[in-house]
């Protein structure tokens, strides 16, 4: 698989099976407020209309990122140093991690992804422009434990977690998510973490709906995806896209209205929906620094260091296991 180096290269499947899809997504639709889980935006197609997003004038957040990591990634390659083992927890396109990568030289990177083949291509990709390094990916869900390969356990661990997925847990449940990172990550760990900064609502509204329809047919994407993961027959032209920001909670949320009443069938079973109702998709929560360090307080974690930009659009956090977390 990994042609002329000695270096590893390892895939583990643990993929959660199809019968817990089912009963998790039918859970979720007949639930008072309807809702799909974000995860399922990432499919092969859910995955490219992401990295289409990314590269979207209203959406600030990748390109405000990049440019912390420029600035940033030396200094933060001296605090980890060197021969450490990189986990990075969604790893989507590679275009972030080629830049971790190259500034802090780690002995073994493992990527971690629902999206296997995805993951598979991206890690092929990193393997041959990285020939030293121990490449182990890991299809499955990043969010429920993770066991990690036993050749990996004398390295210290960097968790990396960019893009401000973090804003994509309840933050009761960004705090959980932490602590299992926390766990994993073990007593010298560090975690290197993008966070999207509260601000101007028209900023965060435009950025999640875009002039060219990206983020509504990424949004729509979930239903094709359900259609196809579980033989569903949801109609993605019957749903339209909504974005906004609740100033209450501090996230913008994202939901699928229905245009019509409908009834959708999934794995023998039917649901009605109801014209204008509504199958809420994302929260998206934005952290001033002070409320994320306190999230990442709670989760056991003291800050190394934080980054903002100058517009103070988005963080860049490194973190640190504190001594009396594990
Ligand atoms: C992956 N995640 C951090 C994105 C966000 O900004 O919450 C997902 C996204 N949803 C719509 N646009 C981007």
């Amino acid at each position: 698989m990994k042609p002329n180096t000695s270096a590893q290269f390892l895939y583990t499947d643990s993929q959660p099976a199809e019968q817990d899809i089912l009963a998790e997504v039918l859970a979720g639709l007949r639930a008072s407020q309807l809702s799909i889980s974000p995860k399922y935006f990432y499919d092969e197609r859910g995955s490219q209309l992401f990295e289409a997003i990314t590269k979207l004038p209203e959406y600030y957040v990748t390109r405000t990122e990049l440019s912390l990591f420029d600035e940033h990634l030396s200094d933060i390659a001296e605090v980890i140093g060197p021969d450490c083992c990189v986990i990075e927890y969604g790893s989507g396109s590679t275009l972030k991690i080629r830049r971790v990568l190259s500034a802090l030289r780690p002995a073994a990177y493992v990527p971690v992804d629902i999206s296997g083949d995805y993951l598979l291509e991206g890690a092929q990709r990193l393997a041959e422009d990285f020939a030293e390094l121990d490449i182990f990916p890991i299809c499955a869900d990043f969010t429920q434990h993770l066991a990690l390969p036993e050749a990996l356990s004398s390295l210290s661990k960097v968790g990396f977690f960019p893009g401000s997925s973090i804003g994509n847990f309840e933050p009761e449940h960004a705090a959980e998510f932490m602590r299992r990172v926390n766990t994993t990550l073990g007593p010298e760990g560090l975690l290197l973490i993008g966070v999207d900064c509260k601000k101007d609502v028209k900023i965060l509204e435009a950025a999640y709906d875009d002039s060219e329809g990206v983020t509504a047919q990424f949004n729509l994407n979930a239903l094709s995806n359900l259609n196809l993961k579980l033989g569903a027959n949801f109609r993605p032209d019957r749903f339209e896209h909504v974005a906004r920001y609740n100033e209450s909670l501090g996230c913008i949320q994202m939901f699928l209205r229905s245009s019509c009443y409908q009834e959708v069938t999934l794995g023998g079973h039917t649901i009605e929906i109801q014209e204008g109702q509504a199958i809420h998709t994302e929260n998206s929560y934005k952290y001033f620094p002070e409320e994320f360090l306190a999230l990442a307080a709670e989760a056991g974690f003291a800050p190394a260091q934080y980054w903002l930009d100058d517009q103070q659009h988005f963080g860049l956090y490194l973190l640190r296991v504190a001594p009396e977390a594990n």
